[in-house]
């Protein structure tokens, strides 16, 4: 045992002492470029911190108080933690857990042969915080900063840290997951202006200390549960990547054209009510409507005919055909024949039934014999849609049988729909719709594609698309 786990020699009592957790010690496992910029910031906000890595050279480097990476001011805020004697960094984690009462982990997460998560140093790192907690008597927070498939912090490393410690998590330890969003050249900078903090906890103990940590910095924490605050690490950078493959793409289409793709994209990016913020970015049912799909197909036929590669942009079609099927396919495993739509116009408000994506869910019933049913609050039978059936004709001839028909399918309002269904699909979302659909919990099942409530209903014959 080493000489700091010595100290701390006594039996595991489930009352455990009070910590004072306004500034904890902390330990910080892995130092490289997360591990650095957590050490050196940490210890600006008064913590004093331990930092640990297996690789010796690292570690020297840091209790000397120099960066072992190339980070702007990293340096000196190093220096300035050690001679203020809040920095020291050892290769023995375990002593290191004995030591504090926080432990944030940034040790490397590789991609495995498989393309997987590579859990190796995740592994280790969790056995030796196991054994550090063992050797304690008070509470103490581990927080996984690490990028991993949601569900890896409870399933992988948990299990591995109560095994060596014999102990409960949430009971004896807390644990909360806390990505790291800075940029690498950037980081302190971020650090102290964080795009956003977002902490994931099981339990309110762990929850606030680690709160608490990043008030100085970030009064607005976003908490959360471990599994989405682990997805919305992966889901920002898959973001990013996005957002630069898009970028890209829209540079290799305009280039050939001989339109600045900059001065494109400048315009572009000052709309922050429709392209650059909250719109369009929900899980829920497919594009429609007259003006997506088409453009979509336009932009993609226009880089084809450029001879110009948009493997993003040319897929968006196939994407939004696969939320269609995967819509019918609920429909089909629900079991049942009676099938009501609240909802007919690509979006509420609109009697617009141009390529409005769920004619095609709709035509797909029909042609298996479902009874179909439908209520839209801005179309009825006697509305003027001739126009458009002739457009949807035009454009999606399969479709015409089932827009003929379509006329006897729509009834006068939503109750009428609920009455003569077993399965209701919403497509739309207004306090109408809302209403209807809270009004048939219990008496037909739900198949929401919109959303229709900003908590899942618990209701058992509830599901929805993306949720
Ligand atoms: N680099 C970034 O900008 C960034 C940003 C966000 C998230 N992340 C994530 O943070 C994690 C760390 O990333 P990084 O870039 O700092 O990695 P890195 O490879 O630079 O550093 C990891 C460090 O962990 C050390 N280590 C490995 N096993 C250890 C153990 N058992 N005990 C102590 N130290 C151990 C390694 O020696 C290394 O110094 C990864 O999951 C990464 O995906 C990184």
């Amino acid at each position: 045992m080493n000489a700091l786990a010595k100290k701390y020699e006594f039996e595991h009592s489930t009352v455990l002492p009070e910590v004072d957790f306004n500034k904890p010690a902390i330990s910080v496992v892995g130092l490289g470029y997360v591990g650095a910029v957590s050490t050196a910031c940490l210890s600006q906000l008064g913590h004093r911190v331990v930092g640990v890595d297996v690789d010796t050279i690292k570690v020297q480097q840091i209790e000397e108080g120099s960066s072992p990476i190339h980070e702007k001011n990293l340096g000196e805020y190093l220096q300035d933690g050690v001679a203020n004697n809040l920095i020291s960094a050892t290769t023995d984690l375990v002593g290191a857990v004995v030591d504090t009462s926080v432990t944030f982990l940034s040790v490397g997460t590789p991609t495995s042969k498989d393309g997987g998560c590579d859990y190796r140093y995740i592994v280790s790192a969790a056995r030796a915080i196991g054994e550090g907690l063992r050797q304690k008597k008070s509470y103490h927070v581990v927080v996984m900063r690490c990028s991993i498939p949601p569900g890896a912090t409870l399933d992988v490393m948990v299990p591995e840290i109560e095994k060596a410690s014999g102990l409960k998590m949430g009971d004896d330890f807390g644990i909360a997951f806390n990505p790291e969003f800075l940029r690498e050249g950037t980081a302190i900078e971020d650090f102290y202006a964080p795009p956003k903090t977002v902490v994931g906890a099981n339990d309110e103990r762990a929850a606030k200390i680690v709160a608490d940590i990043y008030k100085p910095v970030d009064e607005n924490v976003l908490m959360t549960t471990i599994d989405v605050a682990e997805m919305v690490k992966y889901v920002d950078n898959v973001w990013h990547a996005t957002k630069v493959s898009f970028a890209n793409e829209i540079g290799r289409i305009c280039k050939p054209l001989e339109i600045d793709s900059h001065k494109v994209m400048d315009i572009f990016v000052q709309d922050t009510k429709l392209n650059l913020s909250p719109y369009y970015l929900k899980p829920g049912f497919a594009f429609g409507g007259s003006c997506l799909p088409k453009e979509v197909r336009a932009v993609a036929h226009l880089a084809n005919k450029l001879d110009v590669e948009t493997p993003l942009i040319s897929n968006l079609s196939a994407s939004n055909s696969l939320q269609i099927n995967a819509a019918t396919e609920m429909v089909r495993n629900s079991g049942h024949k009676r099938i009501g739509f609240l909802g007919l116009a690509f979006k509420a408000g609109t009697d617009d039934l141009r390529e409005s994506p769920i004619l095609e869910v709709i035509n797909a019933l029909v042609q298996e014999d479902y009874e179909v049913t439908t209520y839209d609050p801005a179309i009825d039978p006697n509305t003027r849609i001739e126009n458009q059936f002739t457009y949807v004709e035009h454009v999606c001839p399969h479709l015409k049988p089932m827009v003929d028909a379509l006329p006897d399918m729509m009834r006068a309002n939503g109750n009428q729909v609920i009455e003569q269904s077993d399965v209701i699909v919403v497509t739309q979302n207004t306090p109408e719709i809302q209403e209807l659909v809270a009004s048939a919990f219990g008496r037909v099942e739900v198949i929401d594609l919109v959303r229709v409530f900003k908590d899942q209903p618990m209701f058992q014959g509830y599901q929805g698309i993306g949720w």
